[in-house]
């Protein structure tokens, strides 16, 4: 298993380009699965995530093409021969958004096998909504030996209301609507710019959907649609862990090909806490100045501040003067950076859903563990201020939504190091619960 090896002390400096956003990848390749004509993404992530999101559409019969050479982000789909629509376990269990293809595959193939999750690290994460949804439209939905079987000889349109705001659920829901007879409509919508970017693919492919963006979408379904070509956009996750790496650092990091309106309440926080910001059309500069001041945190949906965030803002806390609450109101169990930033020497107790972070705390170098993808850069951010040297063990998790993170980093001045070998016995994370 990789490790990170990271000498903190150094600013970051210079800049750094994000890539295209993970989370809007993932539903734009489940898309595909709604015609038999080739869809061509480009700006496609590499990453561990997209590879199992091949994986999972090349087992049901798709053609996923990889770009390579100058063309390596882009990824041209064909899913005119599916022969098996189904999501196995082995599958899902590594990657829950592979449920994502449940709607697409009732839509178009009138059936879908798809394996039930399971646990997750950072909550319980059902997906409750996604089958309710997919029964008002009128699918038969059954549940035996840990997998979901839905089918329908055609889906209707529906009126759904969701209980709760669901990223992925309002994504299933949305392209499982496009090919539904009538109108549906959506209400209480995630808002997410990865909910827009997919409705603007699935417009290109011949959908009618309007709202994304808004709590309420409509869309009138149509008999059939047909390829496209579609630039995904960039990572709002990726560069807000860039801006938080960069504030932290004291550093004067310019973040390009990103947007930062999508960014706002990330970047409105940095300057509570002190840091300078510009936004510049499709770049945002920071300069860290000085000590960083406390500012407390909530979760929300887009356009609140991003669960997905939460743990490297925890990380620039330790480091500001004062005590910072950090209410993670999304998941139940997302805390699980905190215990390991505490074995970095940061003062943090967990109260329910509440972390009260007392700073400044010093941080120095330790063996330490990542749990899962943003707490594995909450740690890498941690690391970059520590006295001394970090070994992040896991980092597999990093690579399922990282874009070769440790070739960027290096690239503004971080020491940071990749290794694959065993460390000796002294050096190993201990194991935790999780
Ligand atoms: C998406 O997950 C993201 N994943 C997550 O990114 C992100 O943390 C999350 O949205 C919240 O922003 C992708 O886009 C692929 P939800 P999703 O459904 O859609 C509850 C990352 O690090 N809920 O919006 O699975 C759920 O338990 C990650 O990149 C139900 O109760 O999240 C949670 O409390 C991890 N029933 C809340 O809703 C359901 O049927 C929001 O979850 C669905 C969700």
């Amino acid at each position: 298993m990789d490790k990170f090896v990271i000498r903190g002390g150094n600013p970051l400096l210079g800049t750094v380009r994000i890539s295209g956003a993970k989370n809007a990848a993932l539903p734009a390749m489940a898309a595909a699965l709604l015609t038999e004509e080739p869809v061509i993404l480009e700006n496609i992530p590499q990453v561990r995530d997209i590879e199992t999101e091949r994986k999972l559409l090349s087992a049901m019969g798709a053609e996923v093409e990889l770009g390579y050479g100058r063309a390596q982000h882009r990824t041209t789909i064909c899913c005119r021969d599916l022969v098996n629509p189904e999501a196995s376990y082995e599958l899902v269990k590594t990657m829950r958004a592979s449920t994502l293809v449940l709607g697409p595959l009732v839509a178009r193939m009138k059936s879908a096998r798809v394996s039930l999750p399971g646990g997750c690290a950072i909550g319980a994460r059902p997906i409750d909504l996604h089958i309710k949804g997919l029964e008002k439209l009128g699918a038969k939905i059954t549940q035996e030996h840990g997998y979901i079987q839905a089918s329908a000889e055609r889906l209707k349109g529906a009126r759904i209301v969701f209980e709760k705001i669901t990223v992925t659920g309002t994504e299933d829901l949305l392209m499982a609507a496009t090919l539904a007879e009538g109108e549906t409509v959506l209400e209480n919508c995630a808002r997410e710019p990865e909910v827009v970017d997919l409705a603007v693919l699935l417009n290109k492919m011949g959908a009618q959907v309007e709202g994304a963006g808004t709590q309420t979408i409509r869309v009138h379904g149509v008999e059939k649609l047909h390829g496209a070509r579609h630039r995904i956009i960039p990572d709002l996750i990726e560069a807000g862990t860039f801006i938080i790496a960069g504030a932290l650092t004291g550093g004067d990091l310019t973040v390009t090909s990103c947007d930062p309106i999508h960014l706002d309440a990330l970047l409105t926080k940095l300057e509570d806490c002190g840091v300078t910001v510009h936004r510049n059309g499709e770049s945002v500069r920071i300069v860290g100045n000085g000590p960083l001041k406390c500012a407390d945190i909530i979760t929300e949906e887009y356009p609140g501040f991003p669960t997905d965030m939460q743990a490297q803002y925890m990380a620039l806390a330790t480091q500001a003067n004062g005590t910072s609450i950090i209410t993670e109101n999304i998941f139940e169990n997302r805390f699980m950076h905190a215990l390991e930033l505490v074995r970095m020497g940061a003062n943090v107790r967990i109260e329910g859903s509440r972390a009260v972070v007392r700073g400044r705390t010093a941080l120095s170098g330790a063996a330490v563990q990542a749990s899962d993808l943003r707490a594995s850069a909450s740690l890498v951010i941690a690391a970059l201020v520590a006295d001394g040297e970090t070994i992040i063990d896991r980092v597999y998790h990093i690579d399922r939504g990282y874009e070769h993170i440790e070739e960027k980093l290096k690239g503004v001045g971080a020491q940071i190091r990749r290794i694959g070998e065993l460390l000796p016995r002294r050096m190993t994370a201990p194991a935790v619960a999780s």
